[in-house]
């Protein structure tokens, strides 16, 4: 008889599969005799270096089922999404449902798993950016409060849990109505720490890109308030160009196809002319996980509204400036690692100029021990019933 317990993982947006690779590979390593996994895709994220690029480099094992639901307006995209997870859901019978931060996939997969009674199991909970005009907010808050197993990479998703009336206490087994929430580290350090070992063995974008470690700057976009709305893309944009000048200093940006479309129609054409003519800012397509982390490791800072390349900044040891004007990982920005500075261009500039002439940086643990997704496994094993 088949002992193992069954649970179902969804992935669908770029971070998700990132991340999907820590808990595939401590259920390869160390408990596939406790727990079987099966992968479904949405199919949110589509494009070759946006999605498969990342299941064959970090031998995430080929999904089960991919919906390809693609790209849509928020509710054509998550209705989408929630029929066909319904249905593999009743047809598979899991034990649990896993999803990952706070993504239209996450929400679909969280709602369509609760809805029809399968515990879901929440990884990155607790973060918050208190702000609610974020998809991404909408879509954690939701999540977490239909969650079984809730757990939170940091101390202060665990005091937002709190706050919003979750018990810290654990019960045996944990149900929706009596959730058991853990503060167990970032799976993404387990995944940083695993792949920069060899990262540098498989990645040749350094030389690719003609790259002097600690002469540029590594730069992403992609929220939604700084590439649709022109004023903030124009804004970002100048202030790269004006940095990139008076530095002397490349920026090197793989490009998230959202702000790739956007570039030549947001930006005055005199700006979008200087930035694709610029010597200085190289546009490239998005890269895989080891030519990001040689990216990381090897850059003099980086400039991002990304949730993960924040902390792999952090991670890697190198200040940030984050295009937000908020942030869930609190700690980065507290501890003087990183500044805030929204789509200001002035703020962009200061921000910059602070960072690149401090020297004292301090990187405490605030993202456990590289073992977070042994620990969520064994929670999952003893405690879904
Ligand atoms: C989504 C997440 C965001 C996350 C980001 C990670 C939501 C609401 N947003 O934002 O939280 O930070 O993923 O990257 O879930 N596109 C392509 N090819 C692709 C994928 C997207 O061209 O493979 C283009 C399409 O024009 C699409 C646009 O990017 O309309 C936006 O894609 P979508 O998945 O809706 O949102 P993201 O901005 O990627
Ligand atoms: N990333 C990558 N290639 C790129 C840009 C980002 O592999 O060209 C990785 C990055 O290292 C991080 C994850 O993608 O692990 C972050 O995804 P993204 O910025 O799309 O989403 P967010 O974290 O903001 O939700």
């Amino acid at each position: 008889m088949n002992q193992r317990k069954k649970i179902i993982t969804i992935v669908g947006a770029r971070p998700q599969i990132i991340k999907s690779s820590a808990i595939s590979r401590a259920v390869q390593t160390v408990f596939s005799e406790q727990l079987e996994e099966i992968i479904v895709h949405t199919g949110q994220h589509y494009d070759e270096n946006m999605s498969k690029v990342f299941f064959e480099e970090m031998n995430i094992p080929t999904p089960n089922y991919n919906l390809q639901v693609g790209s849509g307006s928020h509710g054509q995209q998550t209705a989408r999404m929630l029929e066909g997870l319904e249905k593999i859901f009743v047809d598979e019978k899991p034990d649990g449902v896993v999803v990952y931060g706070d993504t239209n996939s996450t929400i679909a997969g969280a709602l369509a798993a609760a809805k029809i009674y399968i515990p879901v199991i929440h990884i990155e909970a607790g973060l918050r950016s208190f702000n609610k005009a974020m998809p991404e907010e909408l879509n954690r808050i939701s999540c977490d409060h239909m969650s079984t197993l809730l757990f939170t990479p940091t101390e202060t998703g665990l005091t937002n849990l709190s706050n919003e009336g979750f018990k810290m206490d654990h019960s045996p087994k944990a149900t929706i109505d009596s959730p058991n929430v853990y503060h167990c580290g970032d799976i993404m350090y387990d995944n940083s720490l695993h792949f920069s070992k060899v990262a540098d063995q498989f990645s040749s974008v350094m030389k690719s890109e003609n790259l002097t470690p600690n002469e540029f700057v590594l730069m992403t976009v992609h929220r939604d308030t700084n590439t649709d709305i022109a004023e903030n893309l124009e804004a970002i944009f100048s202030a790269v160009d004006q940095l990139s000048k008076e530095h002397n200093m490349t920026f090197v940006l793989p490009l998230h196809p959202r702000t790739k479309s956007k570039l030549e129609t947001q930006l005055s054409s005199e700006l979008y002319k200087q930035v694709i003519d610029s010597e200085l800012i190289k546009v490239i397509p998005p890269v895989g996980f080891m030519d990001i982390i040689v990216l990381e490791k090897n850059a003099r800072m980086v400039v991002t509204d990304s949730g993960g390349l924040q902390k792999e900044s952090f991670f890697f040891e190198k200040p940030c400036v984050i295009l937000r004007e908020q942030t869930e990982w609190t700690e980065i920005v507290d501890n003087g690692n990183a500044i805030l500075t929204g789509a200001n261009h002035d703020k962009i500039i200061a921000a910059f100029n602070t960072l690149i002439g401090t020297k004292d940086f301090t990187y405490p643990t605030f993202y456990g021990d590289g073992k977070a997704a042994e620990f969520i496994c064994g929670k999952i094993v003893d405690e879904i019933q």
